[in-house]
């Protein structure tokens, strides 16, 4: 199957919000990437369920949430019932991780667990079978626009090696600094989903870098 690009609304027109989701759901994107920001467990502040539930109303497909916050367990509730499909949780941000994880999934969602640059593939040993996705955090989260961090790939590398043998349904997303550029490098490492914001909605032809992206082939390659 092909990679699965996730936009993040992040880097979208807030003014004009609807016009961008409208583009998404005529777009080969698969998820909508949706970044909630506390100003606590990172340094700036985005938005909360009011946006999430107007995006919901217009988008045509599954919303990926990602909670860039402290004490998520409180709000795993609202968040599932304002649309979210994936529930994506800090791994530094959760003293009990596999109970988060366990309330995510009794909550119908699917539970992803996101590592920030300075946090090892090692710290998921045991809890690497009960999760749908880890989000491989390229930038320090926090802001869009960021430049990529290279040891992503290597981080990238050793869990699909482990999920290969443990969990090999498990999504790997890349989230951070993510473009046409570096795509390729990024699923040949074994990524299979890729989220980006500024790349695809600061381009004039947004619905044609998101084409890009769907249709790299990893299996060829890279020049
Ligand atoms: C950063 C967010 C990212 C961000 C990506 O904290 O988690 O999802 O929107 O934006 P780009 O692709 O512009 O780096
Ligand atoms: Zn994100």
């Amino acid at each position: 199957m092909n990679q699965l690009i996730s936009p993040s609304v992040l880097a979208a027109n807030f003014a004009n919000l609807n016009d961008d989701i409208l583009m998404l759901n005529q777009s080969e994107a698969d998820w909508v990437h949706i970044d909630v920001m506390d100003g606590v467990f990172v340094p700036n502040i985005s938005f909360g369920f009011p946006v999430l539930s107007a995006v919901k109303k217009i988008a045509t497909k599954p919303l990926d949430v990602h909670l860039m916050i402290i004490e998520p367990d409180k709000y795993l509730a609202e968040f599932a019932a304002n649309g979210a499909y994936m529930l994506t949780v800090h791994y530094e941000a959760c003293p009990h991780l596999h109970c988060t994880v366990q309330k995510i999934k009794a909550l119908g969602c699917k539970a992803g667990v996101a590592l920030n640059p300075h946090t090892p593939i090692s710290v998921l040993d045991d809890i690497v079978e009960e999760v749908d996705m880890v989000l491989i955090m390229s930038v320090n989260p926090g802001f869009g626009g960021q430049t990529f961090i290279p040891n992503t790939y290597k981080k990238i590398q050793q869990l699909r090696a482990i999920a290969n043998q443990r969990n090999p349904n498990l999504h790997i997303e890349i989230d951070g600094g993510v473009n046409v550029a570096n795509a390729l490098a990024l699923l040949q490492a074994g990524a299979d989903v890729l989220v980006a914001g500024n790349a695809i909605f600061s381009h004039a032809q947004p619905k044609s870098i998101i084409s890009t992206l769907k249709n790299l082939n990893p299996n060829t390659q890279s020049a």
